[in-house]
């Protein structure tokens, strides 16, 4: 099975074809999503948040979105692969983006970079597809900018929408061949997906994009606390999980688990390998 490239998500654009994206942080979950059939997989910077416990993305390095994308690319069989550039890994010029762009493909073996900002982010994304390696772009709420914006707050709204719609023509004007549009107001989103040649992918963006993305941990209920307006939950993992481990750990304290199905009797060594 191949994996899927930018000329197939471009052709469901033109297609008509919603595209379907979702985030995965290690090679388990990969490897589910992928079953699943979705066609593109982001390694989000997120993982600050619902892996490493951070309040907001700004910790996490390129280091380690360079080992979790690595991760991810061996559970992937299909669907497209994106590493997100962290904090700071592209900011500063549009060499440094370049080298940074350059690792998560070179040592993450993602297909794809992804990056936040629009107008202010277009040399870094000129820079980065000059050298062939293909750009998601993400703008609208940019949670890299959560200082700048006082908070995880929607954009777009009012006198706010015509910024939005020039950092999606100047993105896409740039090379990006993909653009994550994040909280803005669904009209503003159905325009900019109706005005630009290449897809748009959603995340409280409203049902007029030309795909959704949402977060693995969020759409599986692995955090029930955690429920903002956007997110649907299609399953309550975090129950799944608690109510499981509670169980193996009554057996174990009551003497019930392991019996003697789950364990060995004499007789000659088996190789480790076949213990699984
Ligand atoms: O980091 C992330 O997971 C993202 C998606 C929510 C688009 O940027």
């Amino acid at each position: 099975m191949s994996r899927i490239s930018v000329l197939d998500l471009r052709k469901k654009k033109a297609d008509n074809e919603r595209i379907v994206m979702v985030t995965a942080y290690d090679y388990t979950m990969a490897r589910l999503v992928d079953t699943a059939g979705v066609d593109m997989v982001l390694v989000g910077d997120s993982l600050g948040m619902v892996v490493q416990g951070h309040e907001d993305t700004l910790p996490v390095t390129l280091d380690e979105m360079v080992y979790h994308t690595r991760c991810v690319s061996r559970g992937l069989k299909r669907a497209h692969l994106v590493g997100d550039m962290s904090f700071m890994s592209y900011q500063v010029s549009p060499e440094q983006a370049l080298a940074n762009a350059g690792r998560l493909l070179k040592e993450g073996r993602a297909q794809s970079v992804k990056l936040e900002g629009g107008e202010r982010s277009a040399p870094a994304i000129h820079a980065i597809v000059q050298a062939g390696i293909p750009v998601v772009a993400h703008i609208g709420l940019t949670p890299q900018s959560v200082h700048a914006m006082g908070g995880f707050r929607v954009q777009g709204r009012g006198d706010q929408g015509a910024q939005v719609l020039a950092d999606a023509h100047a993105v896409c004007d740039a090379g990006a061949f993909c653009l994550v549009l994040e909280g803005i107001p669904m009209h503003l989103a159905a325009q900019i997906t109706e005005e630009l040649p290449i897809p748009t992918v959603g995340i409280g963006a409203g049902p007029r994009c030309d795909g959704q993305v949402l977060v693995c941990n969020d759409l599986l209920g692995m955090d029930l606390s955690f429920q903002p307006k956007f997110v649907k939950r299609y399953a309550r993992l975090q129950d799944t999980i608690v109510d499981a481990v509670g169980e193996y750990a009554r057996e174990v304290r009551e003497g019930l688990f392991p019996t003697e199905e789950y364990s060995f009797g004499v007789g000659r060594p088996r190789k480790i390998a076949k213990l699984y």
